[in-house]
Protein backbone atom coordinates (compact mmCIF):
# COMPACT_ATOMS: atom_id res chain seq x y z
CA UNK A 1 0.00 0.00 0.00
CA UNK A 2 1.34 3.12 -0.83
CA UNK A 3 0.98 6.20 1.94
CA UNK A 4 -1.72 8.16 -0.63
CA UNK A 5 -3.93 4.94 -0.07
CA UNK A 6 -2.98 4.58 3.76
CA UNK A 7 -4.25 8.29 4.23
CA UNK A 8 -7.37 7.60 1.95
CA UNK A 9 -8.18 4.39 4.45
CA UNK A 10 -7.50 6.78 7.88
CA UNK A 11 -9.82 9.33 6.30
CA UNK A 12 -12.57 6.92 5.09
CA UNK A 13 -15.77 8.26 6.56
CA UNK A 14 -19.40 6.60 5.71
CA UNK A 15 -20.82 9.12 2.45
CA UNK A 16 -23.76 11.31 3.78
CA UNK A 17 -24.73 11.97 0.21
CA UNK A 18 -24.30 8.09 -1.44
CA UNK A 19 -26.89 9.02 -4.17
CA UNK A 20 -24.96 12.23 -5.48
CA UNK A 21 -21.71 10.64 -4.74
CA UNK A 22 -22.68 7.50 -6.78
CA UNK A 23 -24.55 10.30 -9.80
CA UNK A 24 -21.15 12.08 -9.62
CA UNK A 25 -19.36 8.52 -10.67
CA UNK A 26 -21.77 6.58 -12.97
CA UNK A 27 -22.13 10.12 -14.80
CA UNK A 28 -18.36 11.08 -14.67
CA UNK A 29 -18.80 14.25 -13.03
CA UNK A 30 -15.64 16.05 -11.93
CA UNK A 31 -16.14 16.31 -7.69
CA UNK A 32 -13.91 16.74 -4.73
CA UNK A 33 -11.49 14.37 -3.52
CA UNK A 34 -12.41 12.60 -0.66
CA UNK A 35 -9.26 13.39 1.23
CA UNK A 36 -8.84 17.48 -0.09
CA UNK A 37 -12.92 17.15 1.19
CA UNK A 38 -12.32 16.00 4.47
CA UNK A 39 -9.41 18.93 5.06
CA UNK A 40 -11.95 21.53 3.31
CA UNK A 41 -14.72 20.25 6.18
CA UNK A 42 -11.79 20.42 9.09
CA UNK A 43 -11.17 24.01 8.28
CA UNK A 44 -14.79 25.12 7.71
CA UNK A 45 -15.69 23.90 11.75
CA UNK A 46 -12.11 25.83 12.46
CA UNK A 47 -12.94 28.63 11.14
CA UNK A 48 -16.93 29.10 12.34
CA UNK A 49 -17.70 29.97 8.89
CA UNK A 50 -21.05 30.17 8.06
CA UNK A 51 -21.83 32.22 4.65
CA UNK A 52 -20.46 30.68 1.56
CA UNK A 53 -19.86 31.13 -2.18
CA UNK A 54 -18.89 28.29 -4.08
CA UNK A 55 -17.88 28.80 -7.86
CA UNK A 56 -18.47 25.64 -10.01
CA UNK A 57 -21.46 24.30 -8.75
CA UNK A 58 -21.29 20.49 -10.82
CA UNK A 59 -24.15 18.60 -9.05
CA UNK A 60 -24.14 19.86 -5.50
CA UNK A 61 -21.77 17.29 -4.06
CA UNK A 62 -19.41 19.49 -2.50
CA UNK A 63 -22.15 22.17 -1.68
CA UNK A 64 -24.10 19.25 0.08
CA UNK A 65 -20.81 18.13 2.03
CA UNK A 66 -20.27 22.42 3.07
CA UNK A 67 -23.87 22.72 4.49
CA UNK A 68 -23.88 19.61 6.18
CA UNK A 69 -20.51 21.39 8.82
CA UNK A 70 -22.94 23.66 10.13
CA UNK A 71 -27.05 24.08 9.98
CA UNK A 72 -27.19 27.38 10.10
CA UNK A 73 -24.87 27.84 7.13
CA UNK A 74 -25.78 29.28 3.86
CA UNK A 75 -24.70 29.28 0.30
CA UNK A 76 -24.34 30.83 -2.92
CA UNK A 77 -22.83 28.75 -5.47
CA UNK A 78 -22.43 29.27 -8.95
CA UNK A 79 -22.76 26.96 -12.04
CA UNK A 80 -22.45 27.52 -15.82
CA UNK A 81 -23.72 24.33 -17.25
CA UNK A 82 -27.77 24.11 -16.92
CA UNK A 83 -27.89 20.04 -16.96
CA UNK A 84 -25.40 20.33 -13.83
CA UNK A 85 -27.17 23.27 -12.54
CA UNK A 86 -30.93 21.03 -12.96
CA UNK A 87 -29.47 18.07 -11.25
CA UNK A 88 -27.62 20.31 -8.16
CA UNK A 89 -31.23 21.60 -7.89
CA UNK A 90 -32.67 18.51 -7.87
CA UNK A 91 -30.19 17.21 -5.05
CA UNK A 92 -30.43 20.11 -2.69
CA UNK A 93 -34.24 19.79 -2.65
CA UNK A 94 -33.70 16.32 -2.07
CA UNK A 95 -31.66 16.63 1.13
CA UNK A 96 -33.80 19.33 2.65
CA UNK A 97 -31.50 21.87 2.13
CA UNK A 98 -32.82 24.19 -0.63
CA UNK A 99 -33.87 26.88 1.64
CA UNK A 100 -30.32 27.49 2.60
CA UNK A 101 -29.06 27.51 -0.97
CA UNK A 102 -29.16 30.19 -3.57
CA UNK A 103 -27.57 28.60 -6.64
CA UNK A 104 -27.02 30.46 -9.29
CA UNK A 105 -27.06 29.26 -13.41
CA UNK A 106 -24.68 31.67 -15.02
CA UNK A 107 -20.91 32.03 -16.12
CA UNK A 108 -18.46 33.20 -12.92
CA UNK A 109 -16.26 34.86 -14.98
CA UNK A 110 -19.22 37.76 -16.11
CA UNK A 111 -21.62 37.62 -13.81
CA UNK A 112 -22.66 40.68 -11.60
CA UNK A 113 -22.79 39.74 -7.47
CA UNK A 114 -25.21 41.70 -5.58
CA UNK A 115 -26.36 42.39 -2.54
CA UNK A 116 -26.43 38.61 -1.78
CA UNK A 117 -22.64 38.81 -1.54
CA UNK A 118 -22.18 40.92 1.97
CA UNK A 119 -20.60 39.73 4.78
CA UNK A 120 -18.97 36.22 3.48
CA UNK A 121 -16.80 34.01 5.05
CA UNK A 122 -15.89 31.38 3.15
CA UNK A 123 -14.85 31.23 -0.94
CA UNK A 124 -14.85 27.78 -2.39
CA UNK A 125 -12.61 28.15 -6.04
CA UNK A 126 -13.90 24.96 -7.88
CA UNK A 127 -14.50 25.70 -11.40
CA UNK A 128 -12.02 26.12 -14.84
CA UNK A 129 -8.73 26.01 -13.60
CA UNK A 130 -7.11 28.20 -15.83
CA UNK A 131 -9.46 31.02 -14.51
CA UNK A 132 -8.56 30.66 -10.48
CA UNK A 133 -6.83 34.43 -10.88
CA UNK A 134 -9.44 35.99 -12.47
CA UNK A 135 -12.17 33.67 -9.85
CA UNK A 136 -10.12 35.01 -7.05
CA UNK A 137 -9.54 38.52 -7.92
CA UNK A 138 -13.45 38.85 -8.99
CA UNK A 139 -14.78 37.30 -5.69
CA UNK A 140 -12.48 37.59 -2.79
CA UNK A 141 -13.56 40.94 -2.76
CA UNK A 142 -16.45 39.94 -1.18
CA UNK A 143 -15.07 37.71 1.41
CA UNK A 144 -14.31 39.70 4.85
CA UNK A 145 -10.96 40.24 6.70
CA UNK A 146 -9.99 36.81 8.19
CA UNK A 147 -12.13 34.84 6.15
CA UNK A 148 -11.09 31.60 4.36
CA UNK A 149 -10.81 31.06 0.59
CA UNK A 150 -9.62 27.58 -0.77
CA UNK A 151 -8.78 26.81 -4.20
CA UNK A 152 -8.89 22.98 -5.31
CA UNK A 153 -6.86 21.49 -7.99
CA UNK A 154 -3.48 23.54 -7.85
CA UNK A 155 -1.89 20.38 -9.00
CA UNK A 156 -3.56 19.39 -11.93
CA UNK A 157 -3.22 15.78 -11.10
CA UNK A 158 0.83 16.15 -10.90
CA UNK A 159 1.16 17.80 -14.64
CA UNK A 160 2.07 21.27 -12.77
CA UNK A 161 5.25 19.47 -12.34
CA UNK A 162 5.48 17.19 -15.45
CA UNK A 163 8.36 18.30 -17.90
CA UNK A 164 6.76 17.05 -20.87
CA UNK A 165 3.16 17.76 -21.94
CA UNK A 166 2.61 16.95 -25.07
CA UNK A 167 -1.26 18.84 -25.27
CA UNK A 168 -0.29 22.47 -26.29
CA UNK A 169 -3.97 23.43 -24.37
CA UNK A 170 -2.20 21.35 -21.03
CA UNK A 171 1.08 23.27 -21.26
CA UNK A 172 -0.87 26.55 -21.69
CA UNK A 173 -3.51 25.22 -18.78
CA UNK A 174 -0.53 24.38 -16.73
CA UNK A 175 0.89 27.50 -17.16
CA UNK A 176 -1.67 30.00 -16.13
CA UNK A 177 -2.53 27.40 -12.22
CA UNK A 178 1.26 28.02 -12.35
CA UNK A 179 1.39 31.40 -12.30
CA UNK A 180 -1.62 32.04 -10.16
CA UNK A 181 -0.31 29.75 -7.62
CA UNK A 182 2.78 31.36 -7.90
CA UNK A 183 1.22 35.12 -8.01
CA UNK A 184 -0.35 33.93 -4.56
CA UNK A 185 2.88 32.49 -3.02
CA UNK A 186 4.46 36.27 -3.42
CA UNK A 187 1.17 38.28 -2.16
CA UNK A 188 0.81 39.33 1.58
CA UNK A 189 -2.18 36.67 1.80
CA UNK A 190 -1.51 34.16 4.30
CA UNK A 191 -1.23 31.12 2.14
CA UNK A 192 -0.65 27.43 2.30
CA UNK A 193 -0.33 24.41 -0.24
CA UNK A 194 -1.73 21.34 0.67
CA UNK A 195 -0.84 18.30 -1.38
CA UNK A 196 -3.86 17.01 -0.51
CA UNK A 197 -6.09 15.34 -3.66
CA UNK A 198 -5.37 17.05 -6.23
CA UNK A 199 -3.85 20.03 -4.49
CA UNK A 200 -5.77 22.93 -1.89
CA UNK A 201 -4.67 26.22 -1.70
CA UNK A 202 -5.87 27.39 1.56
CA UNK A 203 -5.86 31.39 2.04
CA UNK A 204 -6.61 33.41 5.07
CA UNK A 205 -7.93 36.91 3.67
CA UNK A 206 -5.95 39.82 4.72
C1 LIG B 1 -14.70 20.38 -10.62
S1 LIG B 1 -16.35 20.71 -11.02
C2 LIG B 1 -17.04 21.26 -9.49
C3 LIG B 1 -17.17 20.15 -8.51
C4 LIG B 1 -17.94 20.50 -7.27
N1 LIG B 1 -17.43 21.69 -6.62
C5 LIG B 1 -17.87 19.33 -6.33
O1 LIG B 1 -16.78 19.06 -5.77
O2 LIG B 1 -18.90 18.66 -6.14
C6 LIG B 1 -16.22 22.23 -11.88
C7 LIG B 1 -17.54 22.80 -12.31
O3 LIG B 1 -17.34 24.16 -12.68
C8 LIG B 1 -18.20 24.47 -13.75
N2 LIG B 1 -17.68 25.66 -14.42
C9 LIG B 1 -16.64 25.74 -15.30
N3 LIG B 1 -16.46 27.00 -15.68
C10 LIG B 1 -17.38 27.75 -15.04
C11 LIG B 1 -17.71 29.14 -15.05
N4 LIG B 1 -17.01 30.01 -15.80
N5 LIG B 1 -18.73 29.56 -14.28
C12 LIG B 1 -19.43 28.69 -13.51
N6 LIG B 1 -19.17 27.36 -13.47
C13 LIG B 1 -18.16 26.89 -14.22
C14 LIG B 1 -18.19 23.21 -14.60
O4 LIG B 1 -19.32 23.14 -15.45
C15 LIG B 1 -18.15 22.12 -13.53
O5 LIG B 1 -19.44 21.65 -13.22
Amino acid sequence: MDIMSYIKNLNTKDEIFSDVYQYGIENNVPIIDSDALTVVKHLLKISGARNYLEIGTAIGYSGLHLLSVFPDSKLITIEIDEEKHQTALSNFENHRVSERVTAIKGDAKTFEPDALYESLDFLFIDASKGNNQLFFDKYSKYIKKGGLIIVDNILLRGQIVEEELSSRNRRKLREKVNDFNQKLAESNHETSYLPVGDGLLVITKG
